[in-house]
């Protein structure tokens, strides 16, 4: 078949995708996603770096894999649906990330493409539609393709829609499932992993023939928690941060999820991303339509470092509500005094913010219920849940007077709200025990304080009750800057009261949507206010909840140590603005490690800086090194949180770890160095090879946060980028926890 393009349209549109009845090519800066038509059906032609010329992209492109066995006959989908196609004449996919069950019982999908359309976008976005639609039943697959130009980005999504005279059932509903034929023989899966409080380990695992290498999340809320819905596909026998081939990707979720790479006897992949199906197939009515997540991917052929910063990009120039607005250097009051704090206390956290040069003061969980439900240092997290209503008692004069207090010292005001939660010891609860996703006939599970449980949000009432009460306290704070979202629980029980029987397993996917639907409410009505994502540290990171919030609580670990570690994983897929990192007391509450001061700096200046301890603990001596870190932080703040990361030594494998980040017209730098636990004198550190700068600059080094110990001999020296590139900064480390921070500015 000849692969047409609309060679005219390519010309006058950058990033256009060249759309014509059979092919196009869908491009970006570097990459290209060649599709066609076969049989009807649209498969992949190509996906990676760019091509510019139709015609070779026709002459290159697979067109069916048999590998000597009919399995694999079959062409490489551009959504793959399982079923099979007899008129096309290739086989039948027992995989594919979307499998319906037919109002008649009809167990498979023949997809054949009705027609592609663009659609009007933003400038940098070429948005097109591939509508398809089984050959015989009236169920429309709707496919998005959405290429951002600049920073090699392409979002997908994709909608169902049943025309059929029942219901249909969604055994599977990824929103990702793209078939490649032979694109190397040796494949890595790099991906995270964890658990509440050592979020974001990175690992890494060969995708062997045969196999298939699944990760996911069953949580329900705390999605990331164990798994990050991201991964990093390497093609080839290995990747680096500079050199490899490599398809990154993002599901843009917050419930549960799964990710599969799946490589067959024949070496055809089918990467799957989507929202879970595992408590039963999904029940689409007749007539009805349902929307499934954003997946968005971007590919590489200079390792892994690429795809962590066109993400970083995507993110900031489209994904997050506003990826450009600096982030406030703020004190969370929760490790501070938990839940044992009386106005006084917080005037005092406010007086220590305000003087180190903070910007905003949070105060964390323990404000709210009353009478036997109140949340007070006896009961701490037994009770109170879903009620919000202040606690008399502990602030007499309310989140008002707080917020007042906070603009009398010049500090912006935010707080802490779990409104995905109740306790069963709570007036809510006690009201509407139907209002929790429980079991019709079964005692209801809990979980955190013995009482905590989940509401139901596929119930609009449930959803409306916490809306109005949140707007009750946040409509009364005019100045109110920032939301701390928690979420603490599981789904500990599966059902719902308010869906009826025939559609109990659309509960986790409905749960979401109406998260997303409370979440679109608040941000509506206070677009100004910043919300951070949390959930029992990094449960929420995902680029579904980053639609509405602008950052997210790493983790409860607050350990420098295991924070290099922690942020390191994030960093993978989320820019450092996203990221807040919170300076607290030693011995560290989690882990009881004590780290220097000047470590603790080290590490939350890389990512959105803030505190989380009580400030009158701090020696004057601290507080004058903080004010310096803070003041110095406020200067570097538009590069570590806007520009382009450089991880330069992992901490896996390493007695130390380093990354910079670089602006966009290279004339400023930060370097980080964080030693761990060191050696002996034999543990070098050689040269930091720098990477991102400008060869054609010189560059002023300075090191800052300098507590007596100087880290480079080169400090106070003007090199050029070409040297720092080549031949790298010369630094030192001496013992366990020593860093140093770097400062480079173009001359
Ligand atoms: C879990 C969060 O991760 C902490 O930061 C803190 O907000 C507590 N919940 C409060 O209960």
């Amino acid at each position: 078949m000849k692969m047409k393009t609309m060679a005219a349209l390519c010309l006058c549109m950058a990033g256009a995708a060249m759309a014509a009845d059979d092919a196009f090519l869908l491009q970006t800066k570097n990459t290209t996603l060649a599709l066609r038509r076969q049989h009807g059906a649209w498969n992949v032609a190509h996906y990676g770096a760019k091509v510019a010329s139709e015609s070779d992209a026709a002459a290159l492109a697979w067109d069916r894999w048999a590998g000597g066995n009919h399995i694999s006959q079959r062409r490489p989908a551009a959504y793959a649906a399982f079923g099979g196609d007899k008129e096309g004449g290739y086989g039948f996919n027992k995989w594919g990330g979307l499998q319906v069950t037919h109002a008649d019982g009809c167990l498979t999908l023949h997809l054949v493409g009705e027609k592609v359309e663009t659609v009007p976008d933003k400038p940098g976005a070429t948005h097109i539609v591939l509508k398809q639609k089984d050959r015989v039943y009236p169920f429309w697959v709707i496919q998005h393709f959405r290429a951002l130009e600049a920073c090699d980005v392409i979002e997908t999504w994709v909608e169902l829609k049943n025309g059929e005279t029942g219901a249909v059932r969604l055994g599977r509903m990824d929103s990702f499932a793209m078939d490649f034929p032979l694109l190397a023989n040796a494949f890595r899966l790099q991906y995270t992993t964890g658990q509440w409080a050592a979020e974001a380990q990175l690992r890494e695992t060969p995708v062997e023939r045969g196999q298939t290498v699944a990760i996911g999340s069953r949580s329900g809320v705390r999605d990331a928690w164990e798994n990050n819905a991201s991964f990093m596909l390497t093609c080839g026998e290995k990747s680096t941060e500079t050199a490899g081939r490599v398809i990154g990707g993002v599901l843009c979720w917050t419930g549960s999820w799964g990710i599969s790479v799946q490589r067959d006897q024949c070496d055809f992949i089918e990467v799957r991303a989507g929202a879970d199906t595992s408590a039963g197939a999904y029940v689409l009515d007749a007539g009805k339509s349902i929307t499934l997540p954003k997946f968005a991917f971007t590919f590489s052929d200079a390792g892994k470092g690429p795809i962590s910063r066109n993400i970083h990009r995507w993110a900031r120039d489209w994904q997050l509500p506003a990826g450009h607005k600096p982030r406030p250097v703020l004190l969370n009051s929760w490790e501070g005094s938990y839940f044992s704090f009386t106005e006084q206390v917080l005037h005092d956290m406010m007086d220590g913010v305000k003087e180190m040069g903070g910007e905003l003061f949070v105060l964390d969980d323990g404000w709210f219920g009353t009478g036997k439900y109140a949340r007070d240092d006896v009961h701490r997290d037994k009770v109170g849940l879903g009620d919000w209503i202040i606690n008399p008692e502990k602030l007499p004069h309310g989140l008002v007077g707080l917020s007042d207090e906070a603009k009398k010292r010049g500090l912006k005001f935010g707080f802490w709200v779990e409104p995905e939660m109740v306790n069963t010891n709570s007036w809510i609860y006690e009201a509407h025990p139907d209002w929790v996703i429980r079991e019709k006939n079964r005692p209801v599970n809990v979980g955190r304080g013995g009482s905590q449980t989940v509401l139901d949000y596929s119930n609009p009432a449930v959803r409306d009750n916490i809306y109005n009460q949140l707007d009750a306290l946040y409509s009364k704070i005019p100045d109110l800057a920032y939301i701390k979202w928690d979420a603490n629980a599981d789904f500990y029980n599966m059902g719902s009261t308010y869906l009826d029987a025939a559609h109990q397993a659309n509960l986790p996917f409905d749960y979401t949507t109406g998260l997303y639907d409370l979440l679109a409410k608040v941000r509506a009505k206070y677009p100004q206010v910043d919300i951070q994502a949390c959930s029992s540290g990094g449960g929420h990171v995902d680029y579904g909840f980053l639609r509405y919030a602008d950052e997210f609580w790493g983790s409860d670990d607050s350990d420098a140590r295991e924070r290099v570690f922690i942020q390191w994983g994030e960093s993978q897929f989320y820019p450092a603005c996203t990221i807040a990192a919170h300076v607290t007391d030693v011995p560290n509450h989690q882990t009881h490690r004590t780290t220097p001061l000047k470590y603790r700096f080290d590490v939350a200046m890389s990512a959105r800086l803030g505190f989380e301890l009580h400030p009158k603990n701090m020696s004057a001596e601290d507080v004058a090194f903080a004010k310096k870190c803070v003041a110095d932080y406020k200067r570097i703040r538009p590069t570590v949180q806007q520009g382009d990361l450089y991880r330069l030594v992992s901490p896996y494998g390493s007695s130390y770890a380093a990354l910079m980040y670089v602006n966009d017209d290279a004339s400023h730098a930060v370097v980080f160095l964080w030693g761990l636990t060191r050696g002996n004198w034999s543990d070098f550190v050689p040269p930091l090879a720098l990477q991102g700068l400008a060869e054609g600059k010189s560059y002023k080094v300075k090191e800052i946060n300098v507590v007596k110990d100087r880290h480079c001999r080169v400090d106070g020296k003007t090199l050029s980028g070409k040297a720092l590139t080549a031949m790298g900064l010369p630094v030192r480390l001496r013992g366990d926890y020593d860093s140093a921070v770097f400062e480079l500015t173009a001359k």
